[in-house]
């Protein structure tokens, strides 16, 4: 087992009152800790879905959950004030009709528990420079005007890092994109708990096979992103006619067969959509739509699209016609995660001095 486990490390650091028992009461093994978290910029797209929060749903009751609108993120890039509150609102209201149950995972927006920025900035302390120097995101998102891009931006792999460990997490379901950032918190806790002793779970990635990079529609070679342009998305609250409209441009070849054959990036991303979204066979996929074209193949995607998207938008327009339950939910998501990171923080000033 990866040390330090949540039964052992993390019990070190915490009060030995409330130190979690590796079985429970009636002797079934502890549920190991999911933790993830998504933007609330731009709108989320199926790529998000696909990659992330659908396993978040499917896996509720297989772990104990805890998933975040990460607000603090967000302002590592300049956002408009009013829209943001905006964004956080509907984004919490799109999980809950994605399927996240309240019941069974904590709902909660980062910036309402102050423990997030506070272990960043003890974690940004300990993290040497050069390993953020090595992450990727930093210099897309950043571009030419690193020189102008925010600190926050810069760090940002830091307050994920901090997001992750706050709840001693085990797993940390996220699509590939997140790879080097849930490794840069693993690097952390192993040289954190070197230092000051057993303090953090080290939390691994669960990334899946199929679907953890979909690409954009517009340009295939590219990750599907919330700053694409519209017609590289297809947003969770597009409605069945511009589903249609995007799919029917979505870039493809000027080859007729419908099969999964990875250099062709297009038509390879439409189908992987399409065997995520039907849960059929690449063989049975390809057997459907044999002798077929691409108008036929994208008409049924895009079908197949709109009937996933309508339930979700469906409970969207109820769950947000009703902003008090809304509110009310995400009160109390940080409320139940809130006595966690207290805990886990007290537990790390302690260690480093601050208490
Ligand atoms: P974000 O908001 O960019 O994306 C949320 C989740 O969606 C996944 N994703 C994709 N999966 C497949 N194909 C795509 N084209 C695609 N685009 C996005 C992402 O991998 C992610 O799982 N830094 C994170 C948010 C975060 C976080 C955390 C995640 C903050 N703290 C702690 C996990 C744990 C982000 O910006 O995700």
């Amino acid at each position: 087992m990866s040390a330090p486990t949540r039964a052992s490390g993390a019990a070190k650091a915490r009060a030995p009152k409330a130190a979690p028992a590796a079985k429970t009461k009636t002797g079934q093994p502890k549920r190991e800790r999911v933790f993830s978290g998504i933007q609330p910029t731009n709108t989320p797209h199926i790529g998000n879905y696909l990659g992330a929060i659908r396993h978040w749903v499917a896996e509720q009751d297989l772990y104990d959950n805890i998933f975040c609108v990460v607000d603090l993120h967000a302002i590592t890039l300049p956002q408009d004030p009013n829209e943001l509150r905006v964004a956080v609102r509907r984004l919490a209201a799109l999980l809950l009709a994605c399927g996240i149950d309240p019941n069974r995972s904590a709902l909660f927006v980062q910036s309402h528990l102050h423990e997030h920025a506070e272990l960043a900035w003890i974690l940004n302390c300990m993290t040497p420079t050069g390993w953020l120097n090595r992450m990727t995101q930093f210099k897309v998102k950043a571009g030419d005007a690193q020189e102008s891009a925010s600190a926050g931006l810069y760090t940002y792999p830091v307050l994920m890092a901090a997001d992750i460990l706050l709840y001693q997490t085990d797993v940390v379901p996220v699509g590939e994109d997140q790879r080097q950032h849930v490794e840069l918190a693993r690097d952390i806790v192993n040289s954190f708990n070197a230092r000051f002793g057993e303090t953090f779970v080290e939390p691994r990635a669960r990334i899946r096979e199929v679907g953890a990079r979909i690409m954009s529609l517009d340009d295939p070679e590219k990750k599907m992103s919330k700053s694409g342009a519209e017609a590289s998305y297809i947003a969770l609250l597009d409605r069945p006619e511009v589903i249609r409209k995007k799919i029917a441009r979505a870039t493809t070849d000027s080859q007729r067969t419908i099969v999964f054959d990875e250099n062709r990036p297009g038509i390879f991303n439409l189908l992987t959509i399409y065997q995520l979204l039907s849960g059929q066979t690449r063989a049975a996929i390809e057997a459907e739509f044999e002798g077929k074209g691409y108008k036929e193949f994208k008409a049924a995607l895009a079908d197949l699209l709109a009937a996933t998207l309508e339930p979700i938008q469906r409970r969207y327009d109820a769950i947000t016609s009703d902003p008090g339950e809304l509110d009310r939910i995400l009160a109390h998501g940080a409320e139940r995660v809130r006595p966690m990171a207290e805990q886990t923080l007290r537990a790390v000033k302690e260690r480093v001095g601050l208490l």
